[in-house]
C-alpha cells in the first residue's frame, strides 16, 4: 500500500448538524491523518469551478446552491491507500445505498445533501487538493 493524500470536504449539511468533530474522528479511527484543514464559505464561482466536471449534469445548479448554503470544512487526509479508504469510510454517494456505519449512512439525508465529498482517483485528488491549498499549507506529520 502507498501513502496518498486526498481531498475531503465536510459539506454544509454536516457542518450545520455540528458533527464536524465526529466525522473527523471517523477518519482518524481508520488511520487517516489531517495534514491541512480550513473552514470556508465557498463563493458561487468556487463551487462551480470545483464541480466543473458535473456542469452538464441535471443536478449541477442544485449542487452549487447547496455547497454555498453554509460553510464547509475542506481538509487534506493522508494515509496508506487514503483515496480508496476515504471513500470506504464515506460510504456510497447515495446514503440509501451506503453501508451501515459509514459517514453517509450515519449523517446524510439524501444524495443531494450527503455530508461529505472525497476525491475519486489520484489525478483528481492532486487537482482537488491544489484547488483549495497551496503546497506550503500542507503540513507533513513530523511526529
Ligand atoms: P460528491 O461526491 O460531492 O460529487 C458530486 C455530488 O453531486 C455528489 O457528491 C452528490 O452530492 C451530488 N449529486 C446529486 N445527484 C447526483 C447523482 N444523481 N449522481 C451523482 N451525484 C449526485
Amino acid at each position: 500500500m502507498s501513502q496518498e493524500r486526498t481531498l475531503s470536504i465536510i459539506k454544509p449539511d454536516a457542518v450545520s448538524k455540528n458533527v464536524v468533530g465526529q466525522i473527523i474522528s471517523m477518519f482518524e479511527a481508520k488511520g487517516l491523518k489531517v495534514v491541512a484543514a480550513k473552514m470556508m464559505q465557498l463563493t458561487q464561482e468556487q463551487a462551480e469551478g470545483f464541480y466543473e466536471v458535473h456542469k452538464e449534469r441535471p443536478f449541477f445548479n442544485d449542487l452549487v446552491k447547496f455547497m454555498i448554503s453554509g460553510p464547509v470544512l475542506v481538509q487534506v487526509l493522508e494515509g496508506d491507500n487514503a483515496i480508496a479508504l476515504n471513500r470506504e469510510i464515506m460510504g456510497a454517494t447515495n446514503p440509501k445505498e451506503a453501508a451501515p456505519g459509514t459517514i453517509r449512512a450515519t449523517f446524510a439525508s439524501s444524495i443531494d445533501e450527503n455530508a461529505v465529498h472525497g476525491s475519486d482517483a489520484p489525478e483528481t485528488a492532486k487537482n482537488e487538493i491544489s484547488f483549495f491549498f497551496k503546497d506550503a499549507e500542507l503540513c507533513p506529520r513530523t511526529r
